[in-house]
Protein backbone atom coordinates (compact mmCIF):
# COMPACT_ATOMS: atom_id res chain seq x y z
CA UNK A 1 0.00 0.00 0.00
CA UNK A 2 2.97 2.55 0.95
CA UNK A 3 4.74 1.33 -2.24
CA UNK A 4 1.50 1.74 -4.42
CA UNK A 5 1.21 5.66 -3.16
CA UNK A 6 5.04 6.31 -2.93
CA UNK A 7 4.74 5.20 -6.68
CA UNK A 8 1.72 7.31 -7.72
CA UNK A 9 3.43 10.35 -6.28
CA UNK A 10 6.63 10.07 -7.90
CA UNK A 11 4.82 9.88 -11.46
CA UNK A 12 2.43 12.72 -10.45
CA UNK A 13 5.67 14.45 -10.32
CA UNK A 14 7.24 13.19 -13.74
CA UNK A 15 3.68 13.99 -15.38
CA UNK A 16 3.52 17.53 -14.13
CA UNK A 17 7.39 18.52 -15.34
CA UNK A 18 6.28 16.95 -18.87
CA UNK A 19 4.87 20.53 -20.33
CA UNK A 20 5.54 24.21 -19.54
CA UNK A 21 2.64 26.13 -17.51
CA UNK A 22 2.47 30.01 -17.73
CA UNK A 23 -0.19 30.07 -15.21
CA UNK A 24 2.20 31.36 -12.29
CA UNK A 25 3.23 33.99 -14.09
CA UNK A 26 -0.01 35.49 -15.73
CA UNK A 27 -0.36 38.36 -13.64
CA UNK A 28 2.52 39.95 -13.94
CA UNK A 29 3.85 38.81 -17.28
CA UNK A 30 3.32 41.87 -18.94
CA UNK A 31 5.02 44.02 -16.83
CA UNK A 32 7.88 41.84 -16.28
CA UNK A 33 8.83 41.45 -20.14
CA UNK A 34 7.92 45.70 -20.72
CA UNK A 35 10.35 46.22 -17.58
CA UNK A 36 13.27 43.95 -18.92
CA UNK A 37 13.03 44.70 -22.31
CA UNK A 38 12.19 48.32 -22.11
CA UNK A 39 9.09 48.06 -24.34
CA UNK A 40 10.98 45.56 -27.27
CA UNK A 41 8.43 42.48 -26.70
CA UNK A 42 5.70 44.67 -27.81
CA UNK A 43 7.33 47.24 -30.57
CA UNK A 44 8.53 43.96 -32.21
CA UNK A 45 5.40 42.28 -32.58
CA UNK A 46 3.39 45.73 -33.32
CA UNK A 47 6.46 45.87 -35.84
CA UNK A 48 5.03 42.96 -38.09
CA UNK A 49 0.85 43.59 -38.15
CA UNK A 50 1.22 45.86 -41.11
CA UNK A 51 1.37 42.57 -43.17
CA UNK A 52 -2.24 42.08 -42.15
CA UNK A 53 -4.80 42.64 -44.91
CA UNK A 54 -8.51 43.05 -44.89
CA UNK A 55 -10.56 39.74 -44.71
CA UNK A 56 -7.83 37.66 -43.45
CA UNK A 57 -8.29 34.72 -40.76
CA UNK A 58 -5.35 34.98 -38.60
CA UNK A 59 -4.35 32.05 -35.86
CA UNK A 60 -2.50 33.34 -33.17
CA UNK A 61 -0.42 30.48 -31.06
CA UNK A 62 1.35 31.36 -27.67
CA UNK A 63 -0.83 34.73 -27.20
CA UNK A 64 -0.08 35.19 -23.99
CA UNK A 65 -2.21 37.58 -22.02
CA UNK A 66 -3.55 38.87 -25.81
CA UNK A 67 -2.89 42.65 -25.20
CA UNK A 68 -1.92 42.20 -29.44
CA UNK A 69 -5.78 41.53 -29.89
CA UNK A 70 -6.55 45.64 -29.11
CA UNK A 71 -3.48 46.14 -31.44
CA UNK A 72 -5.03 44.50 -34.13
CA UNK A 73 -8.81 45.79 -33.42
CA UNK A 74 -6.93 49.17 -33.91
CA UNK A 75 -5.85 48.24 -37.64
CA UNK A 76 -9.65 48.70 -38.34
CA UNK A 77 -9.12 46.29 -41.21
CA UNK A 78 -12.20 44.67 -42.54
CA UNK A 79 -13.27 41.69 -41.58
CA UNK A 80 -10.57 40.03 -39.45
CA UNK A 81 -10.96 36.94 -37.17
CA UNK A 82 -8.99 35.68 -35.19
CA UNK A 83 -8.19 32.08 -33.32
CA UNK A 84 -6.13 32.48 -30.38
CA UNK A 85 -4.48 29.54 -29.24
CA UNK A 86 -2.69 29.47 -25.45
CA UNK A 87 -2.50 26.22 -23.25
CA UNK A 88 -2.36 28.53 -20.16
CA UNK A 89 -5.85 28.78 -18.11
CA UNK A 90 -5.32 32.02 -16.95
CA UNK A 91 -3.45 33.69 -20.22
CA UNK A 92 -6.95 32.71 -21.75
CA UNK A 93 -8.92 34.08 -19.13
CA UNK A 94 -6.97 37.14 -19.03
CA UNK A 95 -6.66 37.19 -23.35
CA UNK A 96 -11.08 37.36 -23.51
CA UNK A 97 -10.99 40.49 -21.06
CA UNK A 98 -8.60 42.67 -24.14
CA UNK A 99 -10.43 45.48 -25.35
CA UNK A 100 -10.39 44.27 -28.98
CA UNK A 101 -13.74 45.54 -30.37
CA UNK A 102 -14.82 44.97 -33.82
CA UNK A 103 -12.39 41.83 -33.77
CA UNK A 104 -14.06 38.58 -33.93
CA UNK A 105 -11.63 36.50 -31.65
CA UNK A 106 -11.89 32.57 -30.86
CA UNK A 107 -10.36 31.13 -27.79
CA UNK A 108 -8.73 27.53 -27.57
CA UNK A 109 -7.37 26.80 -24.53
CA UNK A 110 -5.32 23.96 -25.78
CA UNK A 111 -1.17 22.75 -26.70
CA UNK A 112 -1.40 23.50 -29.94
CA UNK A 113 0.37 20.34 -31.17
CA UNK A 114 -2.63 18.40 -30.33
CA UNK A 115 -5.04 20.84 -32.11
CA UNK A 116 -7.48 19.55 -34.95
CA UNK A 117 -8.44 22.64 -36.82
CA UNK A 118 -11.54 22.76 -38.77
CA UNK A 119 -10.33 25.97 -41.44
CA UNK A 120 -7.38 27.15 -42.60
CA UNK A 121 -5.35 30.69 -42.05
CA UNK A 122 -4.43 33.63 -44.15
CA UNK A 123 -2.06 34.84 -41.07
CA UNK A 124 -0.15 32.71 -38.53
CA UNK A 125 1.30 34.30 -35.30
CA UNK A 126 3.90 32.80 -33.38
CA UNK A 127 5.48 35.62 -31.01
CA UNK A 128 7.70 34.18 -28.63
CA UNK A 129 6.32 31.28 -28.78
CA UNK A 130 8.77 28.43 -30.08
CA UNK A 131 11.27 29.56 -27.18
CA UNK A 132 9.38 27.34 -25.31
CA UNK A 133 9.56 24.34 -27.48
CA UNK A 134 12.43 21.65 -27.68
CA UNK A 135 13.42 20.54 -31.11
CA UNK A 136 11.27 17.83 -31.41
CA UNK A 137 8.25 19.95 -29.80
CA UNK A 138 8.90 22.66 -32.80
CA UNK A 139 8.89 20.30 -35.36
CA UNK A 140 5.34 18.59 -34.39
CA UNK A 141 4.43 22.77 -33.56
CA UNK A 142 5.55 23.95 -36.75
CA UNK A 143 4.28 21.58 -39.29
CA UNK A 144 0.53 21.72 -37.52
CA UNK A 145 0.72 25.66 -37.99
CA UNK A 146 1.41 25.08 -41.63
CA UNK A 147 -0.49 22.44 -42.30
CA UNK A 148 -3.20 25.24 -41.50
CA UNK A 149 -1.29 27.63 -43.16
CA UNK A 150 -3.05 28.57 -46.89
CA UNK A 151 -0.89 28.51 -49.81
CA UNK A 152 0.59 32.16 -49.97
CA UNK A 153 -0.08 32.38 -46.11
CA UNK A 154 1.53 34.90 -44.41
CA UNK A 155 3.62 33.85 -41.33
CA UNK A 156 4.67 36.09 -38.63
CA UNK A 157 7.44 35.19 -36.48
CA UNK A 158 9.00 37.30 -33.68
CA UNK A 159 11.15 35.52 -31.10
CA UNK A 160 14.76 36.13 -29.65
CA UNK A 161 18.25 35.07 -31.48
CA UNK A 162 21.05 33.79 -30.20
CA UNK A 163 23.85 35.38 -32.23
CA UNK A 164 25.96 37.04 -29.34
CA UNK A 165 27.98 36.11 -26.55
CA UNK A 166 25.41 38.09 -24.35
CA UNK A 167 22.42 37.03 -26.42
CA UNK A 168 23.59 33.28 -25.17
CA UNK A 169 24.24 34.49 -21.37
CA UNK A 170 20.72 36.24 -21.13
CA UNK A 171 19.01 33.22 -22.37
CA UNK A 172 20.29 30.91 -19.69
CA UNK A 173 19.19 33.05 -17.28
CA UNK A 174 15.95 33.71 -18.69
CA UNK A 175 15.73 29.91 -19.57
CA UNK A 176 16.72 29.38 -15.78
CA UNK A 177 13.88 31.68 -14.62
CA UNK A 178 11.17 30.16 -16.92
CA UNK A 179 11.93 26.84 -16.12
CA UNK A 180 11.30 27.60 -12.24
CA UNK A 181 8.34 29.49 -12.71
CA UNK A 182 6.68 27.88 -15.34
CA UNK A 183 8.64 24.58 -15.65
CA UNK A 184 9.96 25.30 -19.19
CA UNK A 185 11.64 22.30 -19.71
CA UNK A 186 14.08 23.12 -22.83
CA UNK A 187 16.88 25.54 -22.41
CA UNK A 188 17.99 26.45 -25.85
CA UNK A 189 16.26 28.11 -28.87
CA UNK A 190 14.94 25.22 -31.34
CA UNK A 191 15.82 25.88 -35.33
CA UNK A 192 12.99 27.50 -36.48
CA UNK A 193 14.86 28.69 -39.52
CA UNK A 194 15.70 25.64 -40.99
CA UNK A 195 12.04 24.93 -40.60
CA UNK A 196 10.93 27.75 -42.73
CA UNK A 197 14.20 27.07 -45.07
CA UNK A 198 12.90 23.29 -45.76
CA UNK A 199 9.10 24.51 -45.96
CA UNK A 200 9.78 26.34 -48.88
CA UNK A 201 8.97 29.78 -46.91
CA UNK A 202 10.43 33.36 -48.22
CA UNK A 203 11.55 36.00 -45.88
CA UNK A 204 10.12 38.98 -46.87
CA UNK A 205 10.85 41.70 -44.20
CA UNK A 206 13.22 41.47 -41.01
CA UNK A 207 13.30 43.98 -38.42
CA UNK A 208 16.08 43.67 -35.23
CA UNK A 209 15.39 45.11 -31.91
CA UNK A 210 16.94 45.02 -28.35
CA UNK A 211 20.53 45.35 -29.79
CA UNK A 212 19.59 42.03 -32.51
CA UNK A 213 18.24 40.27 -29.15
CA UNK A 214 15.00 40.26 -30.87
CA UNK A 215 13.78 39.71 -34.65
CA UNK A 216 10.62 40.35 -35.80
CA UNK A 217 10.21 38.12 -39.43
CA UNK A 218 7.54 37.96 -41.92
CA UNK A 219 7.74 35.09 -44.14
CA UNK A 220 5.64 34.33 -47.34
CA UNK A 221 4.46 30.73 -47.95
C1 LIG B 1 6.72 33.62 -23.58
S1 LIG B 1 4.96 33.64 -23.54
C2 LIG B 1 4.64 34.84 -24.82
C3 LIG B 1 3.30 35.50 -24.67
C4 LIG B 1 2.95 36.55 -25.73
N1 LIG B 1 3.06 36.01 -27.07
C5 LIG B 1 3.82 37.77 -25.60
O1 LIG B 1 4.75 37.93 -26.39
O2 LIG B 1 3.58 38.59 -24.71
C6 LIG B 1 4.62 32.10 -24.34
C7 LIG B 1 3.13 31.74 -24.38
O3 LIG B 1 3.01 30.53 -25.14
C8 LIG B 1 2.12 29.65 -24.47
N2 LIG B 1 2.51 28.28 -24.86
C9 LIG B 1 3.67 27.65 -24.57
N3 LIG B 1 3.69 26.43 -25.13
C10 LIG B 1 2.49 26.30 -25.80
C11 LIG B 1 1.92 25.27 -26.60
N4 LIG B 1 2.56 24.13 -26.80
N5 LIG B 1 0.70 25.47 -27.15
C12 LIG B 1 0.03 26.65 -26.94
N6 LIG B 1 0.53 27.66 -26.18
C13 LIG B 1 1.74 27.49 -25.63
C14 LIG B 1 2.31 29.95 -22.99
O4 LIG B 1 1.20 29.56 -22.22
C15 LIG B 1 2.54 31.46 -23.01
O5 LIG B 1 1.34 32.16 -22.85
Amino acid sequence: MVKAYKFTKISIKRQVKKSANYDNVAFFYDELAELVFLGAIRKSQRSVLSHITDHSHILIVGGGTGWILKDIADLHLKHLKVTFVDHSELMIKKAKNQPFWGLEVEFIHQSVQALTFSKTYDVALTPFFFDNLSSIETHKAFSKINEFLKPQGIWLHVDFENTRIWHRVFLGLMYKCFNLLCNVQTSNLPPVVSHFADGGFEEIAHKAFYQGFISAKVYKK
